[in-house]
């Protein structure tokens, strides 16, 4: 099978057949990382780092390197022509005309897809703000699989700053997606978010244990247990009996822990900042010293600050700094793929590969992303991207940002057919009335406000309550 001229923006690009006969490859590429230098040959990838970066970039560039290519590169946004105001498609359609492939990371949430869809060349996520990452978790997930050889089953702990780790919200996905179960252990209010947990629900049909069950575990100096994910046909004692103790689920052993650093260049909280450095727990000797993590494997996307402690370093279940040197393998063997130099053999049945069918919205009729980070709100990309959305639910009604997946709940909605003369009056409807029902998803119109649905001359109806169905996910 070919990989050649796609894009990974998140690892929903690829199929779980996709990732493992990339991982075969992997392995080749590691055993003779000398020898592969003929496979690029002449091709050339722009390496574009706007964030700083030290692993994902040197082994972006590395592997290109190893494969016989060569590297054309921009590590700072006020050194391009971004900094005069040029829009990233611009900058991606003549980037496309230079290079054979596109590596981007970039603080907008959603800029890779920009570039992406922009770019005639093959373009791979870097980090994009606070969304995904998805080559690190490649580089975890390989790292998973050479220690315990299958994810499916484990027990992997998420901790630290699940809000704003691009690097976990990718790998939780990409867990789910492997058949783990996932402890989601965050420093207090930096909890994952919402729309991530919503997602691993809806896409890989997990049940979630929410914090309120989980409350027994907060001691101090340890990240606090706040959710588990439990993966659909897991043997495991809480999807067996719900009301079972949580306490023995919370003293099970851990296959993997993977710790994060606090991202502060993300939290727009400075007053706080301070309080969270000092009080972030620390990953150490003693903690390891627990019955649970006696074969844990300590994982770190780097770089670490003070959340995991160098005394760590010499013990046998830290991962960390194989997880960086996979990052030449594992990205080799991605570029090779997508420029066509390799191609994998997988038994999968093709017609299992197309995603279903989402619902998209893309009327012009104010629904905006409400995530400031996201690069539909940026001044210069607003002037040719429309926001769009995938229709999640319709009871309740859920949207989710094309760019950057953070959620829109607009409050009311209306139907496009009094366009065609069905309707007598134009009527706007709580997007909690039946109506929501019976109005096609084609003719859907869907408002921000009661003021926005106004301004384009639509009159309430009788189905206009003031309430609004709440986010089902407590905390
Ligand atoms: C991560 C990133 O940039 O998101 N680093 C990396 O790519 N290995 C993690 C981090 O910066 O904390």
């Amino acid at each position: 099978m070919s990989l050649a001229n796609r894009d990974l923006v998140t690892l929903d690009d690829f199929s779980n057949a996709e990732i493992d006969g990339l991982f075969s490859l992997a392995n080749i590429m590691n055993k003779s990382i000398d020898k592969q230098s003929s496979i690029c040959k002449n091709k050339i990838m722009a390496s574009l780092f706007f964030e700083p970066s030290t692993r994902t970039r040197l082994s972006f560039e590395t592997a290109m390197h190893r494969l016989g290519g060569h590297v054309i590169s921009a590590v700072d946004i006020g050194s391009t022509s971004l900094a005069k105001g040029e829009s990233i498609a611009d900058m991606a359609r003549v980037l496309g005309s230079y290079a054979d492939i596109i590596v981007i990371r970039h603080p907008w949430e959603g800029a890779a897809k920009v570039v992406a869809d922009y770019a005639d060349v093959p373009v791979i996520n870097a980090g994009d703000g606070g969304h995904e990452h998805p080559t690190q978790t490649l580089c975890d997930l390989y790292t998973i699989k050479s220690e315990r050889h299958s994810i499916e089953g484990l027990r992997i702990a998420l901790c630290g700053d699940l809000k704003y780790g691009r690097t976990i919200h990718s790998l939780a996905y990409a867990l789910a997606r492997f058949g783990a179960n996932i402890l989601f252990q965050s420093y207090p209010g930096l909890e994952i978010p919402e729309h991530v947990l919503r997602k691993l629900i809806t896409n890989y049909n997990g049940t979630l244990k929410m914090s309120e069950d989980l409350k027994q575990e907060t001691q101090k100096g340890v990240f606090p247990l706040n959710s588990i994910y439990i993966t659909p046909g897991s043997p495991h004692q809480l999807a067996m009996m719900p009301d079972v103790n949580i306490q023995i689920e919370t003293e099970a052993n851990v296959d993997a822990l993977y710790v994060t650093r606090l991202q502060k260049e993300r939290s727009s909280n400075n007053l706080n900042k301070h309080e969270e450095e000092d009080n972030y727990p620390v990953v150490d000797k003693k903690l390891l010293r627990e019955k649970r993590f006696k074969q844990t494997l300590v994982m770190h996307p780097l770089p670490r600050v003070d959340e995991l402690a160098c005394e760590v370093d010499a013990d046998p279940r830290s991962m960390y700094f194989k997880q960086a040197a996979f990052g030449v393998p594992v990205r080799m063997a991605l570029i090779s793929l997508l420029l066509g130099g390799s191609n994998i053999t997988t038994n999968e049945d093709i017609s299992r590969l197309s995603k279903p069918k989402q619902m998209i919205y893309k009327r012009n009729s104010g629904l905006k992303c409400h995530n400031p980070l996201c690069v539909s709100n940026q001044d210069s990309e607003i002037k040719y991207i429309k926001p769009e959305f995938k229709i999640i639910s319709i009871g309740p009604l859920r949207l989710s940002c094309i760019y950057c997946e953070h959620e829109n709940n607009p409050l009311y909605i209306a139907s496009s057919l009094w366009h065609e003369g069905g309707l007598k009056y134009k009527k706007y409807h709580s997007a909690n009335s039946h109506l929501i029902k019976r109005i096609k998803p084609e003719n859907l119109i869907l408002f921000e406000s009661a003021i926005s649905a106004q301004s384009q001359g639509f009159e309430p109806s009788n189905y206009v309550g003031t309430s609004h169905s709440t986010l089902n996910i407590k905390r």
